[in-house]
């Protein structure tokens, strides 16, 4: 059984420094993931006076969440919170209301920083907007990076050991989260 992952990168930067780790974590996966990005740089500011007719961009969004079995957020922390740029995405995602695209989904929070912390405080508000979304959260472990650049090379392989291993066991674990809440919680191929 392979699962798909639709990963977002809540990053708009060219020079990114969680695409960089979201390549590295692709790399590491066990190999029964596969993985996609969803993208949300197209995607035009949320409003309710969408939601009649979503503009292509976010149906794109939309369908692109419906044909992933799990999602996983690689994202920095902007002013102690989420970027706004993947705020939006979630907000597109999660209407219109009664349509919510992450309802039990399995999911992941991740991220790095160039500072110590890591990106903690933006994933504790991503963990609050996804728990209010219904995602199926992997709670344990935690991975708050500090982004060394020296502990990646340039096409994203992990050079450092101890990073290395930390995030290979990371994604081993998203890989049995995703199964166990897919084992209660089957998705829909509707
Ligand atoms: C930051 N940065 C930052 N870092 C942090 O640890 N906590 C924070 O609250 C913020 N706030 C913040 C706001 C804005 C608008 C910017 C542009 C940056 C620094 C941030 O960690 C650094 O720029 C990373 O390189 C951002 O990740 P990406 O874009 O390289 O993936």
């Amino acid at each position: 059984m392979t699962y798909r992952v639709g990963y977002f990168v809540g990053s708009l930067s060219s020079a990114s420094i969680n695409r960089i780790l979201a390549t590295a974590l692709i790399g590491l996966a066990p190999e029964d993931l596969e993985f996609f990005e969803i993208p949300i740089r197209d995607l035009p500011l949320y409003s309710p006076d969408h939601d009649a007719a979503y503009p292509p961009e976010a149906v794109a969004l939309k369908d692109a969440i419906a044909s992933a079995d799990a999602v996983l957020f690689v994202t920095p922390e902007y002013n102690r919170s989420i970027p706004g740029a993947l705020k939006n995405a979630i907000d597109w995602a999660s209407r219109p209301w009664g349509q919510n695209s992450f309802d039990h989904i399995p999911a992941a929070v991740i991220g790095a920083s160039i500072g110590s912390i890591g990106t903690a405080v933006a994933q504790q508000s991503l963990r609050a907007v996804l728990s209010f979304c219904n995602a199926r959260q992997m709670t344990a472990p935690e991975a708050y990076i500090h982004f060394v650049a020296d502990d990646y090379a340039a096409d994203g392989t992990v050079t450092n050991p101890r990073t290395e291993t930390f995030l290979r066991d990371y994604m081993a674990e998203f890989r049995d989260h995703i199964e166990r809440v897919l084992t209660v919680l089957p998705r829909s191929t509707d």
